[in-house]
């Protein structure tokens, strides 16, 4: 049985498909970030919370790191609604939180709040610069929040890859069926690639089984998109990977570029899926030149192990060392610069955009393939656009 506590010690459940909503009149308008933390919230995911942040928890989040009651919590999870629509709302307000039409869930209205902007991005993100995009999100949300806990009503559609779609009630008892003990989860928003092939299975000679957890809630417009991803999970596990030591299963949030604060984030909502370890590479979660290469690793520095209940496992900057005619890293290549092979994710792309093939050091070849296919599927599909 996996040895993994929830956060907080209790997985949460706020699921309810027969609960009624009838006598609620008042709605709030979802946007896709917030439907997607409502369903995360819902299945326990993102436990202890059991609804959006009100304002004492959010600004000890935003300020502490933790909730009021002193658990770790690192992103500010919160429930965006216009000055107009706020103005409409008391406390002791049950809401619809409807997403297109549809209602996904309700709200028990117990904190309306206008929260500093600035703050949240400096304290969060690190910077206040709104071409970081995850800052970008902030600013552009409406500008109050409202929070209380929520019943998730809907569940939301998962389209192509329904399978991959698991709750952490399912993933701890898959764990427990294989007799895993020690689960290491990895978190990516990427297609797998050699180096993260590496510390996965550098990890995977200490653990039991690999929890291959990819990101597929938005991703900024450059990211490869999510169903061109799984197929290519499909393939390099088919490949590459002993089929009774790895379980994929998609993760459904937002991406928020939120670097050092993400990963802890990003560890503790695995701890919840039932991970015991956790890894952290060089700048997991980063993006453009915002975070240093291992800050996403030294924050956990401000947590005891007890407190966050997940161990991490930090590695180096992976590559392929001609020379060593393996991949290495700092730690195991006394070799220059020059025999490492690295790619800029966005070289990657441009790549694989134009059709190009990518070096095997870099990527496995069935996985450029794959990518190189889906991604013409993807533009005669939207037409090219974002
Ligand atoms: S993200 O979600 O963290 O943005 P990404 O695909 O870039 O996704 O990275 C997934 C995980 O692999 C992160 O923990 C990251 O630190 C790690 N990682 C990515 N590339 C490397 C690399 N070349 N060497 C070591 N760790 C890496």
């Amino acid at each position: 049985m996996t040895k993994s506590v929830p956060h907080g010690g209790t997985l949460i459940n706020r699921w309810d498909a027969d609960f009624s909503y009838s006598h609620i009149q008042t709605e709030v308008e979802l946007d896709a970030i917030a439907l997607s933390d409502l369903e995360l919230i819902g299945i326990g995911g993102y436990s202890p919370l059991t609804g959006f942040l009100e304002e004492a928890d959010y600004q000890s989040v935003v300020e502490n790191m933790k909730l009021e009651n002193g658990l770790p919590w690192s992103i500010p999870i919160t429930l965006p609604v216009t000055e107009e629509k706020a103005n409409t709302l008391s406390t002791g307000d049950e809401i619809r939180l409807v997403y297109q039409g549809d209602v996904y869930g309700v709200l028990t209205v117990n904190s309306i709040f206008s929260p500093d902007k600035s703050k949240e991005a400096q304290y969060v993100y690190q910077t206040t610069d709104a071409a970081h995009p995850g800052v970008k999100k902030v600013y552009d949300r409406p500008d109050y929040y409202v929070g209380g806990p929520i019943t998730l009503i809907k569940r939301t559609p998962k389209g192509r890859f329904t399978q991959y779609y698991k709750d952490p009630v399912e993933t701890r008892n898959y764990f427990t069926k294989q007799g895993w003990e020690n689960i290491v989860g990895f978190q990516t928003r990427n297609p797998v690639h050699r180096a993260h092939e590496y510390i996965q299975k550098t990890a995977l000679e200490i653990v039991d089984g690999l929890f291959l957890n990819p990101l597929v809630g938005e991703t900024k417009s450059d990211d490869i998109p999510a169903d061109v991803r799984m197929e290519s999970y499909e393939v390099i596990l088919e490949n590459y990977y002993p089929k009774d030591r790895v379980f994929l299963s998609a993760f459904p949030a937002a991406m928020r570029y939120a670097g050092p604060r993400e990963a802890v984030f990003h560890a503790l909502v695995r701890k919840n899926f039932g991970c015991t370890h956790f890894i952290v590479g060089r700048d997991h979660a980063g993006v453009g030149d915002y975070y240093g290469t291992y800050d996403a690793q030294k924050i956990f520095s401000n947590f005891t192990e007890e407190e966050l209940g997940i161990k991490t496992l930090f590695f180096e900057h992976s590559f392929y060392c001609k020379k060593c005619d393996g991949m290495a890293s700092n730690k195991t290549c006394p070799h220059d610069k020059e025999h490492h092979m690295i790619l800029s994710g966005t070289k990657v792309r441009e790549k694989l955009q134009r059709g190009e093939k990518l070096p095997s050091e870099f990527s496995r070849p069935e996985v450029v393939e794959t990518l190189i296919k889906g991604m013409k599927q993807d533009t005669v599909q939207t037409g090219g656009k974002e």
